[in-house]
């Protein structure tokens, strides 16, 4: 299994389990089953509400002595609920009682923008239209200092931020006494945000891309829990030259997605309940992708056109001020299906000859 360092010294595996949209019931099988895999790293936040099913799962190994705690590596996440200062110990304890640790490895700020918890403290409170109650107050330079305070009280090892912007992210590490050691933003091949990448790099900063596979299940997900479908979305597993790239090397359109981000040393992870497809998703590291291949799934790249996640399931998020895609947020899914049926089939014909060269 493949790691990467983190500015703290902790390695930290290329590749975990997500486990957004895993619902509590299935993801305690499902981490059982990503264990038994080799999985070491865990991805979880507050707002998934799934951290006490993990929990019990990782409970259950450590006390029978099949896993030591130093042994994973487990992500969970400040809700947007709990964007302030005085929140950051409390959202985090709520997060270590959940999952039964007494410390977290890596804890990230979810997201930049701000919402109001409803009386509960546990969900956002909502407008009578629908819309979110949005907390314009965000400070996160403020939020920051009570995330070094947490590293200082031995709570977690690491910290992060999740959905920054450049901006953002410059404004943070100005005013930082312990740097952001990760990064964790969608990208796959349709999005592969280049830019922040380079600036990650020059500062010291591991990417995780979550959505690695083009997040397939986010569709029907959001129209169940916000009544919110995009007309149109992208299929990232059925682009020609990803199946392609896959049949040359007789692995799967998900394994050629995920090894492309890791041989460029990104974290990924790709969320699965099925235990086969959990197993298929880690075995990546005993087959490399060519130059050539490495080139064609860059090429894919359709830049912000390839968001796919721009938060639009909160109703009324733009109007934050820190919320991170301004300027970018549009109707990206009908721009991209549109540019995928043109260019698939450019795509698609070279590389035909290209993948007989290289098996
Ligand atoms: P499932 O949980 O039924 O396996 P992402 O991590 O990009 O958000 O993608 C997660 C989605 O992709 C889930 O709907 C998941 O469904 C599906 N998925 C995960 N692994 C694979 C795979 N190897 N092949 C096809 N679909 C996958």
């Amino acid at each position: 299994m493949g790691s990467v360092v983190l500015r703290t010294g902790q390695r930290m595996p290329l590749v975990g389990l997500g486990t957004w949209q895993a619902a509590p019931e299935e993801v305690e099988r499902a981490v059982e089953a990503a264990l038994e895999a080799g999985y070491r790293l865990f991805d979880t936040a507050f707002n998934y509400n799934n951290e006490e099913a993990i929990g019990n799962t990782l409970k259950r190994w450590i006390e029978a002595g099949k896993v030591e705690r130093e042994d994973l590596f487990i992500v969970t996440k400040l809700p947007h609920i709990g964007n302030r200062a005085s929140d950051v110990p409390k959202y985090l304890d709520k997060s270590l009682k959940r999952l039964q640790l007494s410390y977290i490895d890596l804890y990230l700020v979810h997201m930049p923008f701000g919402f109001i918890p409803d009386a509960t403290g546990d969900v956002p409170a909502i407008n009578a239209d629908g819309s979110f109650v949005l907390d314009l107050k965000t400070d996160h330079n403020a939020v920051w200092k009570a995330m070094e305070e947490q590293v200082d009280a031995g709570k977690t090892k690491a910290i992060g931020i999740s959905n920054f912007n450049i901006s953002q992210m410059e404004r943070l590490i100005v005013n930082s006494r312990i740097h952001p050691a990760n990064l964790q933003v969608e990208m796959h091949a349709y999005l592969q945000q280049k830019e922040l990448r380079i600036f990650c790099e020059t500062n010291g900063i591991v990417v995780t891309a979550y959505s690695p596979l083009g997040s397939p299940g986010a569709k029907q997900h959001w129209q169940k829990k916000y009544n919110y479908s995009p007309e149109n979305f992208p299929d990232l597993l059925g682009h020609p030259a990803v199946q392609q790239i896959a049949d040359a090397h007789d692995r799967t359109p998900a394994q050629i997605l995920l090894r492309h981000l890791v041989q460029q040393h990104i974290v990924v992870i790709p969320k699965s309940t099925s235990p086969e497809r959990i197993k298929q998703n880690f075995k990546i590291f005993d087959f490399e992708l060519t130059p050539e291949e490495m080139e064609i799934l860059n090429n894919l790249d359709h830049g912000e056109q390839g968001r796919i996640l721009d938060f639009g399931f909160f109703k009324g998020v733009e109007n934050h001020p820190e919320y991170p895609f301004k300027g970018t947020k549009k109707d990206t899914h009908n721009a991209v299906n549109n540019v995928f049926s043109s260019e698939e089939k450019q795509v698609a014909k070279p590389l035909n000859a290209l993948c007989v060269q290289n098996v």
